[in-house]
Parts: structure tokens; C-alpha cells; sequence
């Protein structure tokens, strides 16, 4: 295949929280498929390793300061211009609705939704000259899906799909799609914890696929929305979760 004929030949990309899991699959995706990635993330060491791998750029900004984003798009601006933006980068913070702190909540929304919303209008300069510029923010089934004690991060992915569905209404006329990836149970840092604790055994009978998906599966799912083949695809969430969100059983046994 020549470099001309790959899906993302010629695109800048940023991809927030790169440094790891679902957002290094996307970068290497990205780069392999013909993109130019801005790997982005808190720890440098990380960032620049995999900028380095993708023979990309880096930038470097903690997404729970007000100041990040604005600080990051002058960063890349003054390099170049953008053609996708993916908003990947999010935690987890647990507590049930009865004991979830005021300062804990808002951090959870600063970083999981404030801030792609920040990074989306700020980003938009640059994505208007963009070629077939595209969005793409990463939720997670628990956008729609309730968990108990997960309600915070759970609202926060809620209000990004709902932005991404608002600003897709808003810039389709202007040619720039904004979708979501919702994903289901993916192998990484963020959920190793949770699936020790409960065993991976028992984790995959709640899954109708029956195992925990991996950040790749998510990462080609990304590269098709960037891609000319999704051209006709906007405001839409795709749900990459092996049935996990149609399945009654979750987290324990039925009630
Ligand atoms: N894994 C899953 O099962 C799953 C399921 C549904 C949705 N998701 C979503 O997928 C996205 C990626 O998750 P993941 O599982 O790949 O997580 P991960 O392995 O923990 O990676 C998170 C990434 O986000 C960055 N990040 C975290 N907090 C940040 C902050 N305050 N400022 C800047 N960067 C920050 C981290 O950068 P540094 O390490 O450099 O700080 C890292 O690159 C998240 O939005 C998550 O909510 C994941």
C-alpha cells in the first residue's frame, strides 16, 4: 500500500491521554494508517516514548487545571494545523451518590468532560481549515449503563455523548463530524484493579463475547471514524463492548 492510499494520509491528529491504554492504541492506529499524532498526557516520560514510536509530536498538560487546554492548542497551533481531535483522556473516581464530595465531583468533570468540551471550541480554528476535520470523544457504556457507585464518572461520559450529539447538530453544516466511542470492559491500567478484585474469570461470563476487549479493538474503530469511510457519520456513539451493555447480568448476580 503507498502512503497515498492510507485512511489518514496527510491528517494532524491530537489525541488526549495517548501516553497509555485506549489512547496509544489510537495513536499507533492513527500513525499507521497515515496520520501525524500529537501524543499528549501528563507523564513525559511516557508522552515522549510513544511520540517517539509513532514518529510523532508531543505535548504535555494536566487536563484537571482550568488552564490546560487553552495552554495545549497554543502549543500545537503555533506548530501546525489539525484535522482530528480525539478526546481520550479520563478517570475514574469511586463513591455512591450518598458519600460523593463536592471538590472529588468536580474534579472527575473537570477532566472527563470540561475540559474536551474546552479542547472541542478551542480546537475549532484549526479544525475549520482542517481536510475532512473530525471529532471523536471517548465515552463509555456507563454514558447510558448505571453502575453503582460510579455516578460521577458516569454523568461526566453522559454529558460528553450529549455535547458530542449538540456540536455535531451545530458544525454539520460546516462538513466537521463529532462522534463518541462508548467503550465496554478494555484491558488497561484504568480497570486492572477492578477486574483483580472481582477475577477476570468471573468478569468474561458477564460479557456475551466472553472476554475483556483490548485497546486495539477500540483504536480501529477510531481509525474508521477519522477515515473518509465514515463520511456520512456524525452525532453518532458506537458502542465497542463484545454485548457487555445488553447484557442483564452485570457486576453480580440478577436482583
Ligand atoms: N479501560 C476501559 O475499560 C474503559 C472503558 C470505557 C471508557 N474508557 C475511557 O477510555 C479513555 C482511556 O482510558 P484508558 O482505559 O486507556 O485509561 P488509562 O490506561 O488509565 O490511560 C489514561 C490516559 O489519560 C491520561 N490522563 C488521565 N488523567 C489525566 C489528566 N488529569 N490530565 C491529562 N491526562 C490525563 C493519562 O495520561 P498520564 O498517564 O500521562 O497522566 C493516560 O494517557 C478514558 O476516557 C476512559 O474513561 C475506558
Amino acid at each position: 500500500m503507498n502512503h497515498e492510499s492510507l485512511p489518514l494520509a496527510g491528517k494532524r491528529a491530537l489525541i488526549t491521554g495517548s501516553s497509555n491504554g485506549i489512547g496509544e492504541a489510537i495513536a499507533r492506529a492513527f500513525a499507521a494508517a497515515g496520520a501525524m499524532c500529537i501524543i499528549h498526557g501528563r507523564d513525559r516520560e511516557k508522552v515522549e516514548r510513544v511520540a517517539m514510536d509513532v514518529g510523532g509530536e508531543s505535548v504535555l498538560g494536566d487536563l484537571a487545571e482550568r488552564g490546560s487546554p487553552a495552554r495545549i492548542v497554543a502549543e500545537l497551533a503555533a506548530r501546525g494545523g489539525l484535522d482530528i481531535l480525539v478526546n481520550n483522556a479520563g478517570f475514574e473516581e469511586h463513591s455512591t451518590v450518598a458519600d460523593l464530595a463536592a471538590d472529588d465531583y468536580a474534579r472527575v468533570l473537570e477532566v472527563n468532560l470540561v475540559a474536551p468540551a474546552a479542547l472541542m471550541s478551542l480546537c475549532l480554528p484549526l479544525l475549520r481549515r482542517g481536510t475532512d476535520p473530525s471529532i471523536i470523544n471517548i465515552t463509555s457504556i456507563h454514558e447510558t449503563v448505571p453502575v453503582s457507585g460510579n455516578g460521577a464518572y458516569a454523568s461526566a461520559k453522559a454529558g460528553l455523548a450529549s455535547l458530542t450529539r449538540t456540536a455535531a447538530v451545530e458544525l454539520g453544516p460546516e462538513g466537521i463530524r463529532v462522534n463518541t466511542i462508548a467503550p465496554g470492559a478494555i484491558k488497561t491500567e484504568m480497570n486492572r484493579e477492578l477486574i483483580e478484585a472481582v477475577g477476570a474469570e468471573k468478569f468474561e461470563q458477564w460479557i456475551p463475547m466472553g472476554r475483556v476487549g483490548v485497546p486495539e479493538e477500540v483504536a480501529d474503530v477510531a481509525v474508521f471514524l477519522a477515515s473518509r469511510a465514515a463520511r456520512y457519520i456524525t452525532g453518532s456513539s458506537m458502542v465497542v463492548d463484545g454485548g457487555y451493555s445488553n447484557h442483564l447480568v452485570r457486576y453480580g448476580e440478577p436482583r
